[in-house]
């Protein structure tokens, strides 16, 4: 089977050799084709020029894209998807003046969603995750990570992990699996923080291993959650397993977690709405990608993180969703790079390079799939007509995705 795109105003991160992240100034550079055309052979892109040279080029299907851009799928490398209900009263409750920590320590936030999970059954968490997932597909994400978490018993993290993996299985998309055993702490063991990490270290990180239930190790390193102690006794651990981390940190406080996380070269550092010059420096030469969520941001009203500041200090960016029920009720990831452009003044090119080619570096893809390239996998999508791409996060509340195409079928 293969499909042939014509008359495409606008192709976009077209890479001739296979660059798998973009840094610093070069982010402000996204290499495109005008008046192209795309070939796709079942899964794989195979082609792409100019129109003028398309004779002789022909396929199954044809799709005339006048007017449209086309551009990768966007890699969504940090949600929560697998979770249970919703948190809307909190939500209004935030909005009579609780804040996000003070809810929690009340015993809500992670903890009630735990409970949730803990009450669900495997069938109906699947459901849920299952519509999360497709809507987040039209809205054209291509690769996503999932992450455990609310969970927080070993029985429970592994039913979450497990409803990962039949997604896996059912689903045209890459998902990468995390674990994220240590999100919060039980209220089992309240007054025992130590006696959860043992349970972590010695019990859910070989199971989940063993079982090959994950590929990521994850922790929620911050104040009144996990400590830089304990996050590194958890990395130690995953690492005998060959968990590799991708770790929360600097969401309300900065207190060295990035350079940890970098010291146990994490593939990425999530958050990072804190940052202190400790942070940037840390991650200077390092492999580690910093990921930022900008609608996390915008749903709690915490600072925004100085995504400007990371990319001037000649660094890499990724953008995410980080789609849960607490911080942040959406997966739309076009929401997130228009998010990026007016919040964060990141260009149209840093904001898309960032939740194309480095979020799949931050999932740890980049040789299948965040651009254009000749061998990589056929996951892109085709806008609705538009002036410009800077017309994508400049419309910012339309949806202007019209045509997923996911490893060469359309979805
Ligand atoms: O990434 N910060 C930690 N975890 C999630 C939110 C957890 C929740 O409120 O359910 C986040 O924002
Ligand atoms: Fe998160």
């Amino acid at each position: 089977m293969s499909i042939l795109i014509t008359n495409i105003k606008e192709l976009l991160q077209v890479r001739e050799t296979n660059v798998t992240i973009v840094k610093g100034k070069d982010m402000k550079v996204l290499p495109t084709l005008k008046n192209a055309y795309l070939l796709v052979e079942h899964d794989t892109i195979v082609e792409f020029g100019s129109m003028e040279d398309i004779d002789g080029i022909e396929a199954d299907e044809t799709i005339d894209a006048t007017g449209k851009i086309v551009l990768p799928t966007w890699c969504d490398s940090h949600t929560h998807i697998a979770y249970a209900g919703d948190r809307t009263q909190e939500f209004v409750d935030r909005i009579n003046g609780l804040s996000y920590e003070a809810i929690a320590q009340r015993g809500g936030g992670i903890l009630n969603s735990a409970e949730k999970l803990q009450n669900s059954s495997e069938d109906e968490l699947y459901e849920q995750a299952a519509k999360r997932l497709t809507e987040v597909i039209k809205m054209g994400t291509g690769v996503i990570e999932i992450k455990s978490g609310y969970g927080l018993t070993v029985d429970a993290e592994l039913k979450m992990l497990r409803v990962i993996k039949r997604l896996k299985h059912d689903f045209p998309i890459e998902i990468k699996s995390t674990l994220l055993a240590a999100h919060a702490i039980p209220k089992t063991y309240k007054d025992n923080k130590k006696g959860f990490i043992d349970l972590v270290v010695n019990d859910m990180i070989p199971k989940v291993a063993n079982s090959h239930l994950a590929e990521f190790i994850d922790v929620f390193c911050e104040k009144g959650y996990f400590d830089l102690e304990d996050t590194e006794r958890i990395l130690e651990a995953a690492k005998a397993h060959r968990l590799i981390p991708k770790i929360h940190v600097n969401q309300f406080n900065a207190f060295g977690g990035v350079a940890l996380a970098v010291k146990h070269d994490a593939l990425s550092v999530d958050h990072l709405e804190e940052m202190n010059p400790d942070d940037i420096a840390a991650l200077q030469n390092s492999k580690t990608m910093p990921v930022a969520l900008p609608s996390c941001s915008y749903f709690l009203s915490i600072p925004y993180t100085p995504g400007r500041d990371i990319i001037d200090a000649g660094l890499p960016l990724a953008l995410a969703t980080d789609y849960n029920p607490g911080s942040t009720p959406s997966g739309n990831m076009n929401f997130v790079v228009a998010t990026a452009c007016i919040k964060m003044k990141l260009t149209p090119e840093e904001a898309i390079n960032a939740a194309t080619i480095n979020g799949a570096y931050a999932l740890g893809v980049s040789n299948r799939y965040g651009s254009i390239c000749r061998g990589k996998k056929a996951s892109f999508m085709i806008t609705k007509a538009i002036p410009s791409y800077a017309y994508l996060p400049y419309a910012f509340g339309d949806n202007l995705i019209e045509t997923v195409v996911i490893n060469g079928q359309v979805f």
